[in-house]
């Protein structure tokens, strides 16, 4: 859809958010966007307006707006039982659990369901902590985990963190951000510093021994930073060296996102204790799990309790999602359509010098915007301009990075490779305006 022909209007959702949100619930664009309808690949706006819709609401519609059999899936139980507690045990919940324990990796065997990625991490550190006696917990720079007090203390982003760290014990590695290396290095010649480094801030920082290792296979918020080959593998074996559990955190990287497989860290040759994932995995009904070895989560003493954990109706989402990508090959389309997007990208960094960085795996791409490629000065307001323009041209995409600065893509796992032609002819113009 071009400028010309998108409608505007005086939308009462967006005068009531201004009025009676919190302001720090931000919108996106200078005028924000109401969303009214979603089929499919596609949003539309209360003033009629089509985009196609390249973020998903943050990486969590994953297989479709109104997917015809989630939908099914969730009228269905909504109308039999919609909800139990834990108190009682309810088929969905355990049905998920049972096809949980087959999906992941390693020993992974037990879970516990809450209703966010916050709820999801917050778990997994305690049953770290309850499992080793232990309490600090070694996280890293430009990660984000939520927004309770455990799951802030871990937000490695100062923009994220209204408060101080509130609760002790989290010390934050360097990222492995090859693009700014922290160590100045190049994945060449870094002898994995990055990795290194977290033993001497172990040996620095904490009492000598830690609780767990909690990383993204890739970091989100902190702008889909990759990290360079052998990293997870260094970082899980000094973290083990030090008593410390591994935990992969998948609210972004789960479900195929990263191609192939199921979980992110499954692309880097190391088996997490605990994992915790949300978002994408009942394609926008609030949902969080966290999944560990039965060693680690039978540790978990006494009772604990999250009265929407489990809900027959988000388990029964989960199950129509997993299903989903299974019958229609989900991961591998990940791998192949996300390819397509990679190679259209790199053609754009061809393009447009302010594009400093492409990078990412699978549905999962972003694009650093630099104000000079030399010095890499981040460019936010660059973002900006791509954003207004790309919303003009009827195309909904997304942005991270602690400077702002990066374009995060993350098209549902079906989307075609017409879909992604759809942005990139939406992001070149975008970039034309910068
Ligand atoms: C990697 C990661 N972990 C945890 C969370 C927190 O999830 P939620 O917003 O559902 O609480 C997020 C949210 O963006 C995330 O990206």
């Amino acid at each position: 859809m071009n400028q010309a022909e998108q409608k505007t209007t005086v939308s009462e959702a967006v005068r009531k958010h201004k009025e009676f949100l919190f302001p720090a619930v931000a919108t996106y664009y200078q005028e924000p966007v109401a969303l009214v309808k979603g089929e499919g690949e596609y949003v539309w706006d209360d003033a009629g307006n089509k985009y196609l819709d390249c973020f998903g609401g943050v990486l969590t519609v994953s297989v479709g707006h109104a997917n015809p059999k989630i939908n099914a899936a969730i009228i269905e139980q909504t109308n039999k039982i919609q909800h139990t507690s834990g108190l009682y045990a309810n088929e969905n919940q355990s049905n998920l659990a049972e096809k949980l324990a087959g999906i992941t990796p390693g020993d992974l065997k037990k879970s516990f369901f809450t209703s966010s990625g916050t709820e999801a991490d917050d778990t997994a550190i305690f049953a770290a902590k309850l499992a080793t006696g232990r309490h600090e917990i070694v996280i890293l720079r430009h990660s984000y985990s939520g927004r309770s007090a455990t799951a802030l203390s871990a937000v490695g982003h100062s923009t994220w963190k209204p408060l101080p760290s509130q609760v002790a014990g989290m010390v934050h590695a360097h990222a492995p951000y090859c693009y700014r290396c922290p160590f100045k290095a190049t994945p060449d010649n870094c002898g994995l510093a990055c990795a290194n480094d977290i033993e001497e801030l172990i040996q620095t920082t904490t009492m000598g021994e830690i609780a767990a290792f909690m990383a993204e296979p890739i970091l989100g918020v902190g702008g889909f930073i990759v990290p360079p080959e052998g990293y997870f593998e260094r970082a899980y074996e000094i973290a083990r060296n030090y008593g410390g559990l591994c935990i992969s955190d998948e609210v972004q990287t789960g479900w195929g996102r990263t191609g192939d497989k199921w979980f992110g860290i499954e692309q880097w040759n190391v088996v997490p204790d605990i994992m915790t994932s949300a978002k994408g995995m009942a394609n926008g009904v609030p949902i969080g799990w966290t999944i560990a070895t039965s060693e680690v989560a039978d540790k978990f003493p006494g009772l604990t309790f999250a009265t929407f954990g489990g809900n027959p109706v988000s388990t029964a989402a989960a199950l129509a999602v997993i299903k989903l990508i299974e019958e229609e090959d989900l991961r591998t389309n990940a791998r192949v359509v996300g390819g397509y997007l990679r190679e259209k990208l790199e053609e754009l960094k061809e393009k447009y010098e302010v594009i400093g960085d492409v990078r990412g795996m699978g549905l999962m791409q972003g694009i650093e915007l630099v104000r000079n490629r030399e010095t890499k000065e981040p460019a936010p307001e660059a973002v900006l301009k791509v954003f207004e323009e790309t919303r003009r041209q009827g195309v909904l995409i997304g942005k991270g990075g602690l400077y702002g600065n990066v374009i995060r893509t993350g098209m549902m796992l079906n989307s075609t490779k017409d879909n992604v032609d759809e942005m990139i002819a939406a992001l070149d113009k975008g970039f034309a305006t910068v």
